[in-house]
């Protein structure tokens, strides 16, 4: 039987924009309490707004300070009790060619995408293991199991979101809290509209041949996935075949990934030919 969420209480991060505001819409809409987490008030206030139903609450916290999250959690936990869910979809992304990227991209996509997820995880998991139940919803993204030419600093910050996340599963397993790692393909959300122009040619036409999700769909399919017990979440088609594929190819996704990419770049080359002409 599907999970009751009737007065249940879901804590989403990156709860005020795109994936994780559609999370709360939908969970609310099911008689969920929302806590929402994101750094600017405003943003978050203006969600809230737009929730149905009732006890929900805002708390503004950067994930990136352990410190911020701890005070967090405890106010979290004294004012609306221990999450039934956690999701972590706090996410920041910075497309680029490797060699342009300053190293401080790198620090700060760690800081907020794995530290950020590991902070969060650290300040609720241990109530949640001594209520029994629960679940953790970690959210990567296809680049976060695949390199995807152009996001190395993100492809970096993800993959670890995953390493960390399949170990926490065999961890929790025997406590009774459910983990689960979603790995979503283009979403159309605020992140993605940001990233669309700094996207190097040869990534922006790799995007073209996969499709593009809405945030609600998005959300959607993980609220279906976690009632599922399902650990591996893949909204839409794309991330279900990148997934098939390069566990059935091995190393052989290399040799895929590479003829795509060289593909990608005859493309641009003569986009690029087109438009000095
Ligand atoms: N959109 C896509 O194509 C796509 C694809 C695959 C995976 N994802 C992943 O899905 C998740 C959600 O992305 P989205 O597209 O929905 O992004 P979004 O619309 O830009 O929302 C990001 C959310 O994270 C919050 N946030 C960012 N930095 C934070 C920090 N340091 N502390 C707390 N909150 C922070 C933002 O609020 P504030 O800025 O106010 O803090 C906002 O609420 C991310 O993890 C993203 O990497 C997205």
């Amino acid at each position: 039987m599907a999970e009751n969420l009737q007065g249940k209480l879901v804590l989403i991060t990156g709860g005020s924009s795109g994936i994780g505001l559609a999370l709360a819409r939908l969970v609310a809409q099911e008689g969920a309490r929302v806590a929402l987490v994101a750094r600017r008030k405003e943003k978050l206030e203006e969600a809230l707004a737009s929730l149905p139903g009732e006890g929900h609450r805002i708390f503004p916290c950067d994930v990136a300070d352990a410190e911020a999250v701890e005070q967090m959690a405890a106010q979290v936990q004294g004012e609306m009790g221990v999450p039934d869910w956690v999701v972590n979809s706090a996410g920041i992304t910075r497309p680029g060619y490797f060699w342009e990227l300053p190293v401080e991209v790198f620090h700060q996509l760690m800081e907020v995408n794995y530290y950020g997820t590991v902070h969060v995880c650290k300040a609720f998991v241990p109530s949640m293991m001594e209520r029994g139940s629960g679940h953790v919803v970690n959210i990567s993204s296809v680049a976060g199991f695949l390199g995807v030419f152009g996001y190395t600093a993100y492809s970096g910050s993800k993959f670890a979101v995953w390493g960390f996340t399949d170990t926490l599963r065999a961890e929790l397993k025997p406590t009774g809290v459910q983990t689960h790692i979603v790995f979503p393909p283009d979403t159309d959300t605020p992140q993605l509209h940001y990233e669309m122009p700094l996207k190097p040619p040869e990534t922006k036409i790799l995007a073209e041949t996969g499709g593009l999700l809405s945030a609600e769909e998005v959300a959607q399919e993980t609220i279906k996935g976690v009632r599922k017990g399902r650990y591996v979440i893949l909204p839409g088609f794309d991330p279900k075949w990148m997934w098939k594929v390069s566990h059935l190819l091995g190393s052989g996704t290399y040799w895929l990934m590479d003829i795509l990419v060289a593909r990608a770049r005859r493309i641009a080359r003569k986009r690029g030919a087109k438009q000095a002409s």
